[in-house]
């Protein structure tokens, strides 16, 4: 995807009216579902429900979904709150609602965070309660563009330090997993936007990307993205990937994040923790990419992240669950959807604010001394 140019589209929209790209449909349907509810009732319960069925996925696809859905439903209220509390209750309330909608990620915490702080401020300064409303549009939108704008940055800050870390003379070939494109932010995307800039800039010979069991993010959306924008790319089952590292093929692996903690300790698609073992093994250099709104930096650490568990039917069921039964009748399943990789495996982690290193001799990131510093 040249700059400036759309491409595949996650969320479409505009103001009044969002749309959302059906990601259990792909790649064989190309399907957007309206959220609209002709019944009066609440929009963002609707997208809630998108949201935990994997209409839209990815960190921060789903907090600019959230976020989104209660503008257009704050444009479309039939009946406006005649008063600020009023007002501040309706945001407030169906923001407390959208962040329960999946526990790991943290990007829509982050963002339900921002907008009440700004329209409580806002409340300060206005005794009229359709301002608030205004004001919350204003800002969900603003976090639209703003999303581009990180993932851009994003993809010239990685695509500078891998070239520049590696050792190998010409192009260079890396490993990712899980979908972290235009589908799973509002366009380009975090570790594919590096891929995306790696490939603008005449630097990528291959990318390797992984199946993705059991929701298959890798094989439907990623291999779907890298094939729609002509990027030179290699499907592989999860269980080629420690293979594929020991042939010295991949020069990086690069990943996207659910949840950063303050030391490092990243949530990502299970299977990451995986890859990072392995990169280790093999001296391969591992990044995390992410916008700095995927830092928690409540956590000290990983160990207090919350692993959203899925339904066993994603297992025990072709399809992510919706298609015929592959597994035993019988069987009890865990179904952990992302795992925890430790910062000791982790190389660099690449933000839109530039690259976080570890300090010299130190197994963990300083993530509260880059953010005082930047
Ligand atoms: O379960 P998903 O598809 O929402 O998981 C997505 C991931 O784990 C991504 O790597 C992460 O959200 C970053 S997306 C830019």
């Amino acid at each position: 995807m040249a700059a400036g140019e759309v491409g595949l589209q996650a969320i479409r929209y505009s103001r009044g009216r969002l749309q959302l790209l059906d990601q259990r449909k792909l790649p064989l349907e190309t399907i957007y579902i309206d959220v609209y509810d002709s019944s009066g009732g609440c929009l963002t319960f609707l997208c809630r429900h998108a949201i935990q069925d994997m209409v839209v996925r990815g960190a921060p696809a789903i907090a600019i979904a959230a976020a989104l859905s209660l503008a257009v439903e704050a444009v479309n209220l039939e009946t406006k709150p005649t008063s600020l509390d009023e007002a501040l209750h309706f945001l407030h309330t169906r923001l407390d609602h959208l962040v329960t909608s999946r526990p790991t990620a943290v990007n829509l915490l982050d963002a339900a965070t921002k907008l009440k702080n700004k329209t409580s401020d806002a409340a300060l300064r206005t005794s009229n309660a359709a301002e608030i409303l205004v004001v919350y549009v204003d800002a969900a939108e603003a976090m639209l563009a703003a999303d581009i704008a990180s993932n851009k940055a994003i993809g010239d800050y990685g695509a500078d330090l891998i070239s520049g870390q590696s050792k190998r003379d010409g192009k260079l070939s890396v490993l990712t997993h899980c979908n972290t494109g235009s589908l799973a932010t509002a366009a380009y995307g975090t570790a594919l936007g590096v891929i995306r800039s790696l490939n603008l800039q005449g630097k990528l010979n291959t990318v390797y990307c992984t199946e993705t069991r059991p929701f298959n993010q890798g094989s439907r959306l990623t291999a779907y993205e890298l094939v729609y924008e002509k990027i030179p790319a290699v499907l592989i089952a999860d269980s080629a990937a420690a293979a594929l590292q020991s042939s010295g093929k991949i020069d990086a692996v690069v990943v996207g994040a659910d949840r950063i903690a303050s030391n490092g300790d990243t949530a990502n698609k299970i299977g990451t923790y995986n890859l990072a073992l392995a990169a280790f093994h093999h001296g391969i250099p591992f990044y995390v990419a992410a916008p700095l709104t995927s830092i928690d930096t409540a956590l000290s650490s990983g160990d207090s992240i919350v692993i959203e568990e899925r339904s066993s039917k994603e297992l025990t069921h072709s399809h992510a669950g919706h298609g015929p039964q592959v597994a035993a009748s019988g069987i009890s399943v865990w179904n952990p959807a992302f795992d925890i990789t430790p910062a000791k495996l982790i190389t660099a982690i690449i933000t839109d604010k530039g690259i976080i290193t570890k300090p010299e001799g130190s197994l963990v990131f300083d993530i509260l001394g880059f953010l005082n510093a930047h």
